[in-house]
């Protein structure tokens, strides 16, 4: 007998693989030996042998959540913990370094929740954002990291972009990022990377930040921040120096509000345990009570209520200082291995005598000025796929997580960067 159904899912077409998760997966399908293949895919760190890295801190705070008789697996606050947030506002807002940020916070005027991890802080802040006031766009720089578009369009808001990266210089297209905020019109969000941007790796320097904020200023824009890679620009503490300015800017009464997204995926190592926050300024703390709410609101319709054990690791270090010192530490490692690897590929390519797209002498000089975890390297999307071939993975638009680069592999890494320069 003929079927009558029809499969509701007969004209779904497949969507495209992920750009930086696919990789990932060619990476594992690739049949070379595995000492052979390099990743510079995904953003994740690795030690100087290529492997993940359990900071020591993070066993420690494990060890010490399996030995706490007191805890156990209930659900836990749509917001997270009370003494999440408390200790993570502590820790992003009140430090001696950045006054300005310590005055909102005494005042009530951040909110901030646990958020899974930053992708879902920003999916919140996305919906909130479009839900509870009168903006209904965003502008993100071009480039972005790949996940941003998507996010603000399924969270309903209009996503445009503004000019950042000049691949002429290798560097920041002022002129053009102050003149495409400057077409925004007042209430348009504006994401701004605090530190280490991805993919470029290239952050504006103060003067440059003054001038970016003045804008934001000008405009009346909404600066919603997104935060991945606290720690692995300057430091800790030093890296939340633009979160002072703009809360400044805020407690003068120069712009109304200010968002932040936040995660503990890189500077914790806690990728896959999906733990950050999500933090909003508001006018007043009668104001932040009515944030709150709505985005309890929000939170309550999209996940219920997040996932406790990375927030639990994140409580336990920042509730003791020795921990937190210790944290920090550890931070300072993984970030002095990554300066040191993008100098060692540096040298690498230098000693080669192979001349980088760069307008510097070497043509390299970006592989040592940007931050963070990623270099955007200047490459090609054909010199990307004939590095594919010889088993070095990164993404299209030539972005290298520095990360995957170890002293056992740069050598032959810059080799292959040599061979398709060519
Ligand atoms: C990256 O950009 O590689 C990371 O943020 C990981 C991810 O989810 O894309």
């Amino acid at each position: 007998m003929a079927a009558r159904s029809i499969s509701v899912f007969k004209t779904l077409k497949p969507a495209p693989a992920d750009p930086i998760l696919s990789l990932t997966t060619s990476f594992l399908n690739d049949p070379a030996p595995h000492s052979h293949k390099i990743n510079l895919g995904v953003g994740a760190y690795r030690t100087d042998a290529g492997k993940p890295w359990v900071l020591p801190s993070v066993q420690e705070a494990e060890r010490r959540i399996i030995e706490d008789s007191s805890l156990n697996h209930e659900y836990i606050p749509i917001l997270g913990t009370p003494k999440f947030v408390q200790l993570v506002q502590g820790f992003l807002f009140d430090n001696s370094a950045h006054g300005n940020t310590s005055k909102l916070l005494s005042q009530g005027r951040i909110v901030t929740g646990q958020g899974i991890s930053g992708t879902g802080s920003l999916r919140v802040l996305g919906e909130f954002v479009l839900n509870g006031t009168s903006t209904k766009k965003i502008s993100i720089p071009n480039p972005s990291w790949a996940n941003h578009e998507a996010i603000f369009h399924n969270a309903g808001l209009e996503v445009v972009k503004y000019s950042y990266y000049d691949r002429e210089t290798q560097g920041l297209h002022l002129g053009k990022l102050l003149e495409d905020l400057r077409a925004l019109s007042p209430g348009d969000a504006v994401l701004l990377n605090v530190c280490c941007h991805n993919p470029t790796g290239i952050d504006p320097t103060a003067e440059e930040w003054e001038q970016i904020l003045a804008i934001v200023e000008e405009r009346q824009l909404l600066p919603l921040f997104d935060m991945a890679y606290q720690g692995f620009s300057t430091g800790l503490v030093e890296d939340l120096s633009v979160l002072d300015k703009v809360s400044q800017m805020v407690d003068n009464g120069k712009i109304g509000n200010m968002l932040l997204a936040q995660s503990f995926a890189k500077n914790m190592g806690l990728y896959g345990e999906r733990v950050g926050s999500f933090s909003v300024v508001t006018a007043s703390d009668s104001e932040s009570r009515t944030v709150a709410s709505q985005l309890k609101r929000t939170v309550r319709a999209m996940y219920s209520s997040p996932p406790c054990y990375g927030s639990k690791i994140v409580e336990k270090i920042l509730e003791d200082d020795a921990l937190r010192g210790q944290w920090s530490e550890e931070v300072s490692i993984m970030r002095d291995r990554l300066k040191n690897m993008r100098q060692l590929l540096y040298d690498r390519l230098v000693a080669l005598g192979c001349h980088g797209p760069g307008k510097d002498t070497t043509g390299w000089g970006h592989l040592i000025s940007q931050q963070g975890m990623f270099c955007f390297t200047g490459l090609t999307a054909e010199q990307v796929g004939r590095l594919q071939q010889a088993s070095v993975y990164m993404t299209a638009n030539g972005r290298m997580s520095v990360a995957g680069i170890t002293p056992a592999n740069v050598g032959r890494l810059a080799e292959e960067i040599a061979s398709v320069m060519v």
